[in-house]
């Protein structure tokens, strides 16, 4: 597949959307954003096919994508997507948070699902052309930000089960506040036993459509029991905990250590990376193996782990207070937020905000 080829200079066509939302409307709506309900004036649309390879960027006005009913996306669900946020600093520039590593994920991810690589720097310019037009919808209330979905699927109209030969990309925003609506308060998590998220060499590393899909029934589950997101274990024995439906687990142990699931059936979090590279600078140990939900339980009920949190870059790094399974609780639901838990999330918050030096070079200035 000639996935790598880009056109020859990263020139993005511009057309204005004239029906572009009043700044009273638009502020309005900064300044209570929820999460993922509202979205700005204008998206990135980028085209490939097997025998042009990447082309014809622009950026549009916002608006409905026209589909071939036959399109390959809709039967065969051949589809990725990213997740990352755009975060207004104090002096009113605009910055994201290790696009690189996004751009890197994407590609991992359009390997597994047989879909072309964007080049990184065309993904950045990607951003950069979206936050040109749309920059005054990054909010710059406290814990805001203009959550940025790249994503990318294939449009081809054919039947047949095969790579589609046209794929689009595009981009676009959502101004955002707290993905749970408690904010940052402690939550519950529900242990699904009944279902799996991804199986032995499916796509669970891949950010890919499908995985959540798969995942709607657990979480729906989850919350007709009270708990804002599900915990998902091993396919293969049903015993090493992998992740939550949309985010990456972290244990604190009362010696510091901070241990992470490793599996290759989970999304390889960059807010987990970061925050794990946090601890390591303060000298913790940081460990990336595997948990088994017994070892969770039973380093609860012996004090041995002392906080456990969700990471994410919707979630940022959110405290849980409780896991809850059919015959047994990890926790207690009124616990309180782990200080470890609080203080890596707000060093993660003020080096995204500008509010601390960026000293492993994470940000980049989309702006200007
Ligand atoms: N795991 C899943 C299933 C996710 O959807 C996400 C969110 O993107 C994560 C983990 C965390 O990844 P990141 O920190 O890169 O947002
Ligand atoms: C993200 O954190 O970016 C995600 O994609 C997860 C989803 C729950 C919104």
């Amino acid at each position: 597949m000639k996935n790598l080829l880009a056109p020859a200079e990263l020139s993005f066509a511009v057309t204005k959307n004239d029906s572009a939302r009043s700044v009273e409307e638009r502020e309005a709506i900064l300044a209570d954003p929820g999460f993922g309900t509202n979205f700005t004036d204008h998206m990135v649309d980028i085209c490939w096919s097997e025998w042009g390879g990447w082309h014809r960027p622009r950026v549009q006005p916002y608006g409905p994508i026209a589909l071939d009913p036959a399109a390959a996306v809709l039967h065969y669900g051949q589809e990725i997507f990213e997740g990352m946020k755009a975060y207004r600093h104090a002096d009113g520039s605009i910055w994201t948070f290790r696009p690189e590593a996004n751009a890197e994920r994407m590609q991992r991810s359009a390997r597994r699902l047989a879909l072309p690589e964007l080049p990184t720097d065309y993904f950045i310019e990607s951003l950069r052309q979206l936050v040109a037009v749309d920059g005054d919808w990054v909010p710059s209330a406290p814990e805001t930000s203009l959550y940025l979905r790249p994503f990318m699927f294939a449009k081809e109209a054919f039947l047949g089960v095969r790579p589609a030969k046209k794929v689009n990309y595009y981009v676009i925003a959502s101004p955002a506040g707290a993905y749970f609506t408690g904010g940052v308060a402690p939550v519950a998590i529900w242990l699904s036993t009944e279902y799996a998220r991804a199986g032995r060499g499916g796509t669970g590393a891949a950010k890919t459509g499908g995985n959540y899909a798969s995942s709607l029934l657990a979480q729906a589950e989850a919350t007709e029991r009270g708990c804002a997101q599900v915990l998902f274990l091993d396919s293969v024995e049903g015993k090493y905990v992998e992740e939550l439906g949309g985010m990456n687990v972290v244990l604190v142990y009362k010696d510091g250590t901070l241990v992470t699931p490793l599996s290759d059936s989970i999304l390889e979090g960059i807010t987990r990376d970061s925050i794990l590279q946090l601890a390591e600078d303060r000298g913790l140990t940081v460990e990336r193996r595997r948990v088994s939900i017994d070892e969770w339980r039973e380093g609860v009920a012996s004090g041995d782990i002392v906080e456990m949190f969700a990471c994410g870059t919707a979630a940022v790094v959110t405290p849980i207070a409780v896991v809850k399974a059919e015959d047994f609780e990890i926790g207690s639901a009124d616990a309180a937020a782990g200080d470890l838990t609080m203080s890596l999330r707000q060093e993660l918050t003020d080096i995204q905000y500008g509010r601390l030096p960026d000293r492993h070079g994470w940000l980049t200035r989309l702006d200007g």
